[in-house]
């Protein structure tokens, strides 16, 4: 996948590109960047990027024309069918499903905006979806177009390696994960739960499911809304 990000702070994505899971993945070449900064299309001594709202009020907006440029310039790394994706918190909310589905293009353009936003024309004429990473503000995309990095980069064949698949993780059943243990076999009196120890992996499965229904019911009943159990997860709810 390729994955063209349009930034005036292109430093920060190195936080993903260079460390981790997503990091390996792009040493791989699994998944490959490329950097638009608008910064780099102005035209004036300033290089200014950020232009007065219309109807005036406090803050800026992103400046038209070099943003533009800057996602025709992604445009032309991507590819013409790359997805065009504006952050934003007025956006429809990342999910796991979303990463998913997100997972499977070919290729994706990420707008960071910067102040407080971008014209709304721009966005009409440039974008295809909008998406916001949750119900808060941060000072800019770029943060959001990272989680959108990392929670689609897991679903690529061959990120996740050894390690568990994205077929594991958390949400994936739409449950929250279930809780887990490691060394030492007591801590602070507190014992690792016995059925862990057994090797028995079979009732270890089972008991990860309840635990992660339990979970999901007492903290994100949200979750079940709409959700079918299973007739497993209905047996294990009876016990
Ligand atoms: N930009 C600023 N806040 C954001 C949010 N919550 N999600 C996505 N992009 C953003």
């Amino acid at each position: 996948m390729h994955i063209a990000l349009v930034s005036l702070f292109p430093e920060m994505f190195e936080a993903v590109t260079d460390h981790g899971v997503t990091g390996r993945a792009v040493k791989q070449g699994l998944v490959t960047i490329s950097h638009s900064n608008p910064r780099d299309f102005t035209t004036d001594k300033h290089r200014t990027v950020d232009d007065r709202p219309y109807g005036g009020g406090p803050g800026m907006l992103m400046k038209i024309d070099p943003l533009q440029q800057a996602i025709a310039a992604a445009r032309e790394a991507a590819g013409v069918d790359a997805r065009v994706i504006y952050l934003s918190p007025q956006g429809k909310r990342l999910d796991h499903g979303k990463s998913v589905a997100l997972s499977q293009e070919q290729a994706l353009i990420l707008v960071a905006g910067r102040y407080e936003g971008v014209d709304e024309r721009l966005i009409e004429a440039e974008v295809d979806e909008e998406i916001s990473i949750g119900d808060y503000v941060l000072s800019g995309g770029e943060l959001a177009a990272m989680v959108v990095i990392d929670s689609v980069t897991r679903h690529l064949p061959g990120v996740l390696g050894h390690e568990l698949s994205a077929q594991e993780d958390s949400y994936a059943d739409g449950l929250l994960d279930c809780p887990h243990y490691t060394r030492p076999e007591e801590y602070q009196g507190k014992p690792v739960p016995e059925v862990l120890l057994s090797g028995n992996h079979e009732w270890i499965r089972r008991w990860r499911l309840k635990q992660a229904l339990g979970r999901t019911y007492e903290r994100r009943p949200d979750l079940l809304e709409g959700r079918a159990n299973t007739a497993e997860e209905d047996e294990l709810l009876a016990e």
